[in-house]
């Protein structure tokens, strides 16, 4: 039901059940907020939002107080500006002021509403909160000391991720955000997904930045210095970088690359076609065992540490293919070590990718080989773009050039595995190819596609009915596990951690990566529409690496290389 209230003395429709702040948006009037996050229920914490109320004596928070029928709000009056003013001065009285070096500079909250409240002098002095610097995670930073305490973070975890590794510690004062028994990152139950990165306000937690490594090795003439990069990450750059992005960048990006340092630059795209190929092969596999039980894909790193540390029983079904990044970085240490006759220990890896928790499965048991890891350095697409702008190259003015071969190339298969439910499309595709001889019709796969945080579908591939199901974001687990328990039987089943796949990954620009989700997900589904190159069985990049170089090659030969193990891990809860 729509009814009218005043706003600033003039007329607004607004819709009984929501929020102020709702109402004040669809209208086009914004004011500032700080602790909602959109799709949350509000706690109404922080006070942000405050507006007035005609004949009510307190302020009122507009992303909690629903809106009445007789309201009339002052959304910018003195009284609230006032009192917006002090709490941001509030918040700076005990904060750093170390902007200049802050990983979050000219991308933080807390700096953007000093400036939109016209904050130009220190008022109120705190005591400044004891510096506390947590770098024992391999994938993100605490600051403890930067941190404003509105929860966003603690929530995100618990509600979304369900890794409930962060909380509220201690009272009064010595409130603070930590893991559980106020330990280090490195011991709590993180699965290092960083998506309590993206909701931080401020730069209370950052990823890891791992550039001085990578400019130190770039400088080092002794090593063959290769980079990978995934599909999402020329997209992210060119965002990053304030320029229209079109494909043709992603040939910029290889010259830009290049002149930083750079010799041998690989796509991610070509291990994802592999990974796809390997976890066809499983797949099929399990159906002419006629097993009963599903085959969990092992692609994201977050999600299988949380089914080591959560789900400890499916550890069997995981699927023990390593992920397209691992993959890329063995074929990096093994063929172009052997092309380029060098020895692995004097190649730097180097790999660019959306996902934060890749940091941390470079360092997994199981990706070294001989003391020698195969993918030595990750770096975000943040971090990417910062060394790119370290350089200072006119990316305008730049010859577009090619990948490096072998792993030059990548079908749109490869490609959809950034968006939820595109892996396992992508193997149910190729399964279809290589049973019918013909491709599936894209039509099918609306279903896993989109629609919440659970999806299921089922094929039916020549005798077999294969039954998929999707789960987009953690969250969907319960689903998942509520549709198994009544008796639904799967085959296939994907697990991302971050809501709509790597699309929402914590590695990419900060400044859109919410609402460019979307977007980044239909430019990725338009391509899998005009591609030819669309299954990794047509790809001659494939065909050349499984018949001649991976067979030839002594070392991964047997193909075993691309396989790991999983094992169950105890967490402080
Ligand atoms: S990285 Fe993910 S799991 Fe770890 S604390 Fe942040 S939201 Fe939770
Ligand atoms: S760490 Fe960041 S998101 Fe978490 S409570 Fe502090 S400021 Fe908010
Ligand atoms: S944004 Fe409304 S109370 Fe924090």
């Amino acid at each position: 039901m729509l009814f009218t209230i005043q706003v600033n003395n003039k007329k607004i429709k607004a819709e009984k059940g929501e929020t102020i702040l709702s109402a004040l948006n669809r209208n086009g009037i914004i004011i500032p907020t700080l602790c909602r996050m959109k799709e949350f229920t509000p706690t109404g914490a922080c006070r942000m939002c405050v507006v007035e109320v005609e004949g009510r004596d307190r302020l009122v928070t507009a992303c909690s107080q629903p809106v009445e029928e007789w309201m009339k709000i002052k959304t910018h009056s003195p009284r609230v500006i006032t009192a917006r003013k002090t709490i941001v001065e509030l918040l700076l009285s005990n904060h750093p002021d170390d902007c200049l070096y802050c990983d979050k500079n000219l991308n933080c909250e807390l700096q953007r509403l000093s400036e939109e409240l016209n904050i130009r002098e220190r008022r109120m002095r705190a005591k400044k909160i004891r510096p506390r610097l947590d770098q024992s995670s391999p994938a993100i930073v605490r600051e403890l000391s930067k941190c404003i305490l509105c929860g966003r973070c603690v929530r995100v975890c618990e509600e979304i991720i369900t890794s409930t590794s962060l909380d509220f510690l201690n009272k009064g004062s010595q409130t603070h955000v930590g893991p559980a028994m106020d330990r280090d990152f490195n011991f709590s139950s993180c699965i290092h997904c960083g998506q309590c990165v993206l909701v931080c306000p401020t730069g209370a937690l950052h990823e890891k930045h791992n550039i001085n490594e990578v400019q130190e090795y770039l400088n080092n003439p002794e090593l063959l210095k290769v980079i990978q990069y995934s599909p999402l990450v020329a997209s992210g750059i060119a965002e990053e970088l304030g320029i229209k992005y079109n494909r043709e960048f992603d040939r910029i990006l290889n010259s830009i690359l290049r002149k930083i340092g750079f010799e041998k630059i690989f796509t991610t795209g070509t291990g994802t076609d592999i990974c796809i190929t390997e976890v066809t092969a499983q797949l099929k596999e399990e159906i002419e065992r006629k097993s009963k039980t599903p085959l969990y894909i092992s692609a994201c790193p977050a999600w299988v540490k949380y089914a080591e540390q959560f789900m400890p029983e499916i550890l069997p079904l995981l699927s023990t293919v390593k992920s397209p990044q691992q993959i890329t970085g063995i074929l990096i240490k093994t063929l172009v070590a052997e092309q380029a006759d060098v020895r692995p220990e004097k190649i730097y890896s180097v790999s660019a990718t959306p996902c934060m928790a890749m940091k941390f499965e470079a360092r997994r048991d199981g990706m070294m080989r001989k003391g020698i890891s195969d993918v030595d350095s990750v770096m975000t697409v943040r971090e990417l773009a910062r060394l790119i702008r370290l350089y200072g190259i006119d990316v305008t003015n730049i010859e577009p050039e090619p990948v490096d071969e072998p792993m030059s190339g990548l079908t749109s298969a490869a490609a959809l595995a950034e968006v939820s439910g595109g892996l396992a499309e992508a193997v149910i595709r190729s399964l279809w190819f290589s049973i019918n001889n013909n491709e599936a019709d894209r039509q099918l796969f609306k279903k896993l596609r989109s629609g919440g945080s659970f999806r299921e579908a089922s094929f039916r591939i020549g005798e077999t009915e294969i039954s998929v199901a999707v789960v987009d974001g953690l969250i969907g687990l319960e689903k998942l596990k509520n549709s198994q328990a009544s008796g639904k039987k799967y085959d296939l089943v994907e697990v991302m951690t971050c809501q709509g796949g790597c699309v929402n990954g914590a590695g990419l620009p900060y400044s859109s990566v919410k609402d460019e989700k979307k977007s980044r997900a239909k430019m990725i589904y338009h391509a899998d529409e005009t591609d030819a190159l669309n299954l990794p069985c047509k790809s001659p990049v494939l065909l050349n690496l499984y018949d001649k170089l991976i067979k030839e090659n002594k070392e991964i030969g047997d193909r075993k290389i691309f396989f790991t193990h999983f094992e169950k891990r105890n967490v402080l809860l």
